[in-house]
């Protein structure tokens, strides 16, 4: 790999979710641009520590962290900068969907509950908690939270994961206000749908299928893979994004945008 690769060199980064789907995709492409550490936080323990080992333990570690849980991400990210020495990134991935569909007439309040507890509170307190960190260790961090199309637009189903994207995109346009004068970034990225697992449990479909039915939805000759959203991650982490901040990036092979605009 050349120089220009090497995008997150010296960089530690904490990815929560990162054991499965984008959340492991990200964790390979950030080792593959020579990261210093990497730090799969989820709560998939085997899958999690498989991946660690998988990557090589000198440079990537797992760590169970529940991230609707304060003091697991709080220990997080003091473990992380007891052992780096710093936290540069922080990429609040996790997240999950509800099996049912959601509908405004058939909400589950409770379900809608425990979905916001992961999606929105989580991604709140693994901003706080990687954003303090920064500040006191005087970093001029990235920090990325995980959106979606959903973020933007309604759906006929779905509505809490709809309505906990949209959150994310407040939490993020707000902390990057706040976080600037210390010189910290924080963006988000909205992917398109991508066959992950969590996108194939939703649509009871394999990958291969899955991939299948949606290739119409983009703009461009294809199907939307995790590496196009790891790659979109990589560039918001780097130093090449270094004047981006509040910036929603959207990776959906023109769905949303040319929609919207048209
Ligand atoms: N796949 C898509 O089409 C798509 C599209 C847009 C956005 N997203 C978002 O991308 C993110 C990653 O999803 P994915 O598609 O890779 O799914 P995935 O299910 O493969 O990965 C999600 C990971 O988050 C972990 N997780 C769940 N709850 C957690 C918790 N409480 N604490 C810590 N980790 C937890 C899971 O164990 C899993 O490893 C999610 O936030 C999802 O909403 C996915």
């Amino acid at each position: 790999m050349g120089e220009s690769s090497k995008k997150l060199e010296g960089k530690v980064a904490i990815i929560t979710g990162g054991a499965s789907g984008i959340g492991e995709a990200t964790a390979r492409h950030f080792i593959n641009h020579a990261a210093r550490a990497v730090i799969i936080a989820d709560v998939q323990d085997e899958k999690g520590q498989e991946l660690a080992e998988s990557i090589g333990l000198d440079q990537c570690v797992y760590m169970h962290c529940d991230v609707s849980n304060e003091d697991h991400i709080k220990t997080l990210i003091e473990t992380t900068v007891k052992t780096y020495g710093q936290l540069d990134v922080m990429f609040c991935n996790a997240g999950i969907l509800n099996r049912s569909q959601q509908t405004i007439l058939d909400f589950d309040l409770s379900q809608y509950e425990k979905l916001f507890s992961v999606n929105v509170c989580g991604t709140a307190a693994s901003v706080k908690h990687a954003a303090r960190a920064m500040v006191e260790g005087k970093v001029k961090g990235s920090i990325i939270c995980m959106a979606s199309v959903a973020a933007s637009m309604g759906y006929p189903q779905y509505t809490d994961y709809t309505m906990s994207k949209h959150a994310v995109l407040g939490l993020m346009r707000s902390a990057s206000k706040q976080l600037g004068g210390y010189g910290i970034r924080v963006n988000s990225v909205s992917p398109g749908l991508v066959a992950t697992p969590l996108a194939c449990r939703m649509a009871g479909m394999e990958v291969e299928e899955l991939e299948r039915t949606i290739q119409s939805s983009y703009y461009l000759n294809g199907v939307l893979k995790v590496k196009h959203v790891a790659d979109a991650v990589v560039f918001l982490a780097s130093d090449e994004s270094d004047f981006i901040t509040g910036h929603d990036l959207v990776v959906d092979g023109g769905y949303k945008v040319i929609n919207s605009s048209s």
